[in-house]
């Protein structure tokens, strides 16, 4: 029996990249899984026939995580699919680039939007069925740009993930009483269509930085949170876990 056996879960923003590796691996530790995407309906679906040819239960939601009322439907969706959630990756994310004068209202907007109230919309919704059951597992995917500020990303991305780092802490305090844990991971150098913008001499380059000497992948992460989600992690809560090869030791 898997150690996710009978659990629900929504993956956002679960189509490719990061997102897809954990929806792929719950679903392999037996969790039913919502893949949430916002334009590629095409890969969510292939997404969800990967996980149902391996035995377990996938639907594919279409939701803009910036906007509630798309959040909102997910959930719903969710709960009258499955019967209830249990474990919530805040996963989707836009990765931006400039200096702070070449950063648009616009552009600022959409950043926080996504990163940050997307984080907080999928939270305010799924908060109060976990309550209920006093059982629930939040992950939110931060980046080591929320732990040092950004080194090659703009400002507003770092800041984004900054914040989704301390609204983990603050929900931790409120939601453990409840039984939920929340926790963040903020990554590194993980090989992803974000990073498409790596030519094969900058991945050199940044493997050299890194004392374990090579890059991250999206199942990195993927058994981060499969730990951070298992019952035996039920004593971590509130914590950022940096995950990096060993670049970043503290934050
Ligand atoms: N790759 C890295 O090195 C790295 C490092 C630190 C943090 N992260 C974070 O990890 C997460 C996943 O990144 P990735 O590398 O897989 O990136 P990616 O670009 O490959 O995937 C991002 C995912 O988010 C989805 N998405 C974007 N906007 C959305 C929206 N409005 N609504 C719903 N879904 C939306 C995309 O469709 C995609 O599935 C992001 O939050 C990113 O900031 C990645």
């Amino acid at each position: 029996m898997g150690k996710l056996e009978g659990k629900n879960a929504i993956v956002t923003g679960s189509s490719y990249g990061i997102g897809k590796a954990i929806a792929v691996l719950f679903a392999k530790a037996g969790a039913s899984v919502v893949v949430n995407y916002s334009k590629s309906e095409e890969k969510a679906l292939n997404v969800v026939s990967e996980i149902t040819s391996i035995g377990s239960k996938a639907i594919a939601v279409k939701a803009d995580v910036s906007k509630s009322i798309d959040v909102k439907n997910m959930v719903n969706t969710c709960v009258e699919t499955f019967g209830t959630i249990d474990i919530l990756v805040n996963n989707a994310g836009i990765l931006a680039f400039g200096t702070i004068e070449e950063i648009s209202d616009e552009f600022l907007e959409e950043v926080l939007a996504v990163n940050y109230k997307g984080t907080f919309y999928c939270c305010r919704e799924t908060v109060p069925i976990m309550k209920k059951k006093r059982y629930g597992k939040i992950v939110n995917i931060s980046s080591i740009a929320g732990q040092r500020g950004d080194h090659a990303s703009a400002p507003c991305y770092g800041s984004s993930k900054g914040a989704m780092s301390v609204l983990t802490k603050s929900l931790a305090r409120q939601l453990g009483p409840f039984g939920i844990n929340v926790n963040a991971i903020a990554p590194h150098a993980i090989i992803t269509p974000m990073m498409d913008y790596w030519d094969e001499k900058k991945r050199d380059q940044m493997k050299e930085t890194i004392p374990i000497r090579r890059l991250g992948t999206p199942e990195d992460v993927a058994y981060t949170a499969l730990f951070l989600v298992s019952d035996e992690a039920s004593f971590i809560t509130g914590q950022i876990i940096n995950l990096n090869g060993g670049y970043l030791m503290d934050s």
